[in-house]
């Protein structure tokens, strides 16, 4: 891919990419799910639907519930901000799958709170968070809070999970950050370009973090 003229303040797309393909945070959440596919089994949590529940837990999946911030979401099944507590059935959850969502709660440490109470003991939170990204101006945007940096998401994990129990995974290179910045779609790089992780380029952070047996 040509990324044209860099010195223009227009970016090839204000969509993240989804008008040319898949954005290229995607490939990264994907790839973090289908790594930690054997935790997404039992009773699951997703946000706002149930695709990557189907996707990544076919056959392993008892039940899965959707959460939906507000009403209006048919496939919902708990509606609620993720920050207040009790939203959420105490101790219920075997794997909650929380992508691209906490950065969108003002009191990430009351959300990170209630995905601990909300998990059995051995559960786990599978999550991810945007680092370097350009911010959504459509429904999400006036709530879009917060970039995590990957030591921001170990100490909002670990303090409440415990150091060990958390393992945080940065992606992402000045390439990725580039063509994600100005959303260029995976589909137009070379993705073996997108595979080699530079600390210093984080374009998505994302943690897996299991509750106390
Ligand atoms: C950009 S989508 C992310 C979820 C989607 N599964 C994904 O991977 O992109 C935004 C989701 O965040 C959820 N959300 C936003 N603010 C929230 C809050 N305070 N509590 C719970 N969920 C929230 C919304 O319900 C919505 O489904």
């Amino acid at each position: 891919m040509n990324f044209g003229d860099l010195g223009t303040v227009e970016p090839v797309s204000r969509d993240f990419g989804y008008d040319r393909g898949t954005p290229v945070d995607r490939v990264y959440i994907e790839a973090f799910l289908r790594r930690h596919s054997a935790d997404i089994a039992g009773r699951v949590l997703e946000v706002g639907d149930d695709s990557y529940t189907r996707r990544f837990g076919a056959g392993q999946v008892q039940h899965c519930d959707i959460l939906h911030v507000r009403e209006g979401n048919p496939s919902a099944t708990i509606v609620g901000d993720l920050s207040s507590t009790q939203l959420l059935p105490e101790a219920a959850f075997d794997c909650m799958i929380i992508t691209q969502v906490l950065h969108l709660i003002y009191d990430m440490a009351a959300a990170v709170n209630e995905i601990h109470r909300g998990l059995k003991p051995g559960g786990v939170a599978l999550v991810t968070v945007p680092a370097i990204s350009q911010i959504a101006r459509d429904e999400w945007g006036e709530n879009w809070f917060w970039a995590v940096a990957p030591a921001g998401a170990r100490r909002l994990f670990a303090d409440v999970f415990g150091q060990e129990r958390v393992h945080v995974e940065a992606f992402g290179n000045v390439f990725a950050a580039t063509a994600f910045l100005q959303g260029v779609s995976a589909e137009e790089v070379d993705h073996r370009k997108l595979e080699a992780h530079d600390a210093n380029y984080p374009v998505t952070v994302a943690v897996r973090a299991q509750k106390a047996t």
